[in-house]
């Protein structure tokens, strides 16, 4: 396996762990998740006290948005924010924090979540005492990427700098704005927000979760990944910074569409839809912009996987983000609200657009931190392309079909007005969606052990060319 030349002390030590850790946990992650798609079609497979469905959900969502997600987003932040600005990391000592501290909260998530430990707020279960270490983590991760942007040796901040930026620092304000709680215990806190105002609160938090977590920081990626991988420039590096501020501008208002038909005021539900179209444009404007990217270079389809997980990343987060705001309008959303259609559009996100654009990222960063130039096998790269495709359109082919006809029976009426299905029913017919979900998350997480493995063989060659001296050595490697 040949080499790549020689580049001054870039530190790609916590870029490793990081990746490699997204790996993991993305296999553990998904497995949680193929495993509670099993318990509703069979609720009592591998159902225990600490691993019935309530009690394993959230350690679904935490590991694969925090874990999974989280990890891809500090290995590529921290790779591209290097790469951009011609230095290696502002504090090292502060960056291996980030890595360790990151993974004691993910174990003590996945710890804590299983035995009831929770606020119930929805993506910010954790208990407070994992939240002052989130926020003491996340605080270190915006002075080492800001501080590196700060010693940069370029004259110009690359737009995808722009979005991690964004993404670290709205993060940081919704995390401590959400988690105000009230302890009064060690593993017990109450918020101190109440009725309509704790849900507001809440969902501006998730909603923002989804805007800048599941969304800028991704789009941070695909402004530098998509580029290298395809050999071309930005298709229009004007149209990325209407996209980003456009983006930014926006997504803040639109948190009131998951509340629709509650205690909200109504005008506030009408505010949170209107934005939700308007969110509508930039999206697009970004993903065009992406895609167009690949002018001259649609060839390289035909022999590239990583570069088909980026596009059809691409082409996921448009479906995504065409099916957001439509969900947004008040009527439509009183047939989806509540039914596996928002499950359907919540993974055509997650594994279609998230999953899919970390896991090009990864297989074009990894080798690269590895002193390699290529992954050990792109036969193992195709085949996993192929699964994750197949796994994603199962996946949420099945929940719209589900979700469609869950909110048409809920409706349903009879002519003297009583309903005419019971829950039960609409249950019962659901059944063969939930199976057909069970084997396409069966397809993403086979993919994801052959990612696994691909990764392991790939570091062997890297040890075999002798391409790091030291994995652990503290010093910036030089590779
Ligand atoms: C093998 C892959 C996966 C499988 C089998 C899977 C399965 C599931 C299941 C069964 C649920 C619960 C649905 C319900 O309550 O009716 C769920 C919820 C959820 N999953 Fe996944 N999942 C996978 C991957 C992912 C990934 C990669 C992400 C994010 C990056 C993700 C994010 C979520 C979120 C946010 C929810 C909560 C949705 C809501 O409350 O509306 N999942 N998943
Ligand atoms: C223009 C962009 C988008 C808009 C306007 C939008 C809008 C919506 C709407 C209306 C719902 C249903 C709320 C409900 O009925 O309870 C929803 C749910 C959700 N969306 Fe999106 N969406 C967008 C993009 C995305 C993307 C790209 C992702 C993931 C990467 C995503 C993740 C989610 C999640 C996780 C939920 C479930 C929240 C919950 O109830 O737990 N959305 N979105």
């Amino acid at each position: 396996m040949s080499q790549v030349s020689a580049h001054p002390a870039y530190d790609y030590r916590t870029v490793r762990q990081f990746a490699i850790m997204s790996v993991v946990w993305g296999i553990v992650g998904m497995t949680v998740g193929l495993l509670i798609a099993a318990q509703l079609v069979w609720p009592d497979f591998l159902a225990s006290q600490y691993s019935h469905f309530g009690r394993l959900r959230p350690l679904h969502t935490n590991a694969v948005i925090f874990a999974f997600g989280g990890c891809a987003l500090f290995a590529t932040s921290y790779y591209c924010v290097q790469r951009t600005c011609q230095t290696a990391l502002a504090f090292p000592a502060l960056a291996r924090f980030t890595f360790w501290g990151w993974q004691l909260v993910i174990v003590a998530a996945a710890i804590t979540l299983p035995l009831g430990f929770t606020t119930t707020k929805e993506y910010a279960e954790l208990e407070w005492p994992i939240d002052l270490l989130i926020a003491a983590v996340w605080v270190s991760y915006a002075i080492v990427f800001l501080g590196t942007i700060a010693q940069r040796k370029t004259s110009h901040i690359y737009v995808a700098n722009w979005f991690f930026a964004a993404f670290i620092l709205v993060i940081a304000v919704l995390h401590i704005v959400n988690s105000a709680f009230l302890p009064v215990s060690l593993f017990k806190s109450y918020s101190i927000y109440s009725g309509a105002m704790d849900a507001m609160i809440q969902w501006w938090y998730g909603h923002n979760a989804v805007g800048f977590f599941l969304t800028a920081g991704f789009l941070g990626m695909m402004y530098y990944f998509v580029p290298k991988q395809a050999g071309r420039p930005v298709y229009s590096y004007r149209l990325s910074i209407v996209h980003f501020w456009a983006l930014i501008a926006t997504y803040m208002w639109a948190g009131a569409h998951h509340l629709h038909y509650s205690a909200l005021p109504d005008w506030a539900q009408s505010v949170g839809m209107v934005m939700s179209l308007i969110l509508l444009a930039p999206s697009w404007g970004g993903m065009i912009n992406g895609v167009m990217t690949l002018s001259g270079a649609w060839h390289k389809l035909r022999t590239d996987p990583i570069l088909r997980f980026l596009v059809v990343s691409l082409s996921f987060y448009g479906m995504s983000t065409f099916e957001g705001p439509m969900m947004s309008i008040k009527t439509v959303n009183a047939l989806s609200h509540n039914t596996d259609w928002t499950i359907g559009h919540v993974h055509s996100g997650a594994l279609g657009w998230v999953a899919m654009v970390s896991i090009g990222s990864l297989y074009h960063l990894l080798p690269k931190v590895l002193g390699l130039v290529q992954m050990a096998s792109v036969r193992l790269i195709n085949l996993h392309f192929w699964l994750a495709t197949i796994g994603t359109v199962l996946y949420i082919a099945s929940m719209w079909v589900n979700g469609i006809m869950q909110g048409l029976m809920w409706r349903a009426v009879n002519p003297d007005g009583t309903l005419t299905y019971s829950f039960v029913d609409s249950v019962a017919a659901s059944y063969p969606g939930w199976i057909v979900r069970v084997i396409g998350g069966a397809f993403f997480v086979i993919g994801m052990l052959i990612m696994a493995y691909n990764c392991w063989l790939t570091v062997q060659q890297a040890k075999q060319a002798d391409s790091i001296r030291d994995l652990s050595s503290p010093e910036p490697q030089t590779v």
